[in-house]
């Protein structure tokens, strides 16, 4: 099947048609600057342009940075607090006239990764953790997601982690590789302490730089770098409309 799959992020709104069987993009893909403020409307109208850009009219799967419970956002850490309770789902077909579905963004890298990337074959409890403007976590159990968990939210250090180990944080007090390594540790920690993963799965746009800061990482558990890197959230959003489709035609067939 083919899926025009869109990553929502907090600079850049990326896209590309891909084929959800290989996972592979089927163009290159285009990205564009994320709007200020990236009100519902503001977004809306960059999907479609996106939509435009590829001749779109088939499906459509897009990630967004947030809880999306039934096609509504329900969280908005790191977007315009407009976003709260829209139903994106309905906005975006209404305003690129194609079927959409809406996924978390750091579940879709997830998806993608553990279809095509670092989580493959992998049994087990799988942590997917995205170091990017925030923190995102995807959980899945023998591959299959467990949707929606905020743990880049969990408390840290008296804080909300993410505002203390996300990339993001890195870049802002200009952090050598190694005092931020020493965050992502303690970040990971907590989270194995809590759950005891099989592995963790490192991605977000650091993830192609992992070399430099996973070495100094003194987990027991076995931590692994993503292999789809920028294109994961594409990806997964694709996947994920797909199965959304499969999901809901189940449904009808079982009555
Ligand atoms: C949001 C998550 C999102 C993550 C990565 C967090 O601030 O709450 O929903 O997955 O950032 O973008």
């Amino acid at each position: 099947m083919r899926v025009l799959g869109i990553d929502v992020g907090g600079s850049g709104i990326k896209g590309a048609p891909v084929d959800t069987a290989s996972g592979k993009l089927l163009a290159e893909r285009k990205r564009i600057k994320t709007p200020h403020p990236a009100t519902p409307q503001a977004v809306a109208r960059t999907v479609r342009e996106l939509a435009r850009h590829f001749d779109w009219e088939g499906p459509i799967g897009c990630a967004m940075p947030a809880v999306v419970k039934r096609g509504r956002l329900r969280t908005a850490a790191n977007i315009s607090r407009s976003w709260l309770g829209v139903n994106a789902v309905a906005l975006l077909r209404k305003e690129t006239g194609c079927p959409v579905s809406v996924i978390n963004d750091a579940d879709a890298a997830g998806y993608a990764e553990m279809h095509f990337g670092a989580g493959r074959n992998r049994e087990g409890l799988v942590i997917m953790v995205t170091l990017g403007t925030g923190i995102g976590t995807a959980l899945f159990i023998n591959g299959h997601l467990v949707p929606n968990t905020e743990l880049g939210h969990l408390t840290l250090r008296g804080r909300d982690a993410e505002t203390w180990a996300a990339e993001s944080v890195r870049e802002k007090k200009d952090l050598g590789w190694k005092k931020w390594a020493r965050r992502v540790d303690a970040y990971l920690r907590l989270l194995q302490g809590y759950f005891w993963p099989d592995a963790f799965i490192i991605g977000g746009g650091v993830s192609g730089k992992w070399r430099k800061f996973l070495p100094h990482l003194k987990l027991i558990t076995p931590i692994v770098p993503a292999k789809l890197r920028n294109d994961a959230g594409i990806i997964g959003a694709a996947l994920a409309y797909d199965h959304e489709r499969r999901r809901t035609r189940q449904k009808r067939s079982l009555g």
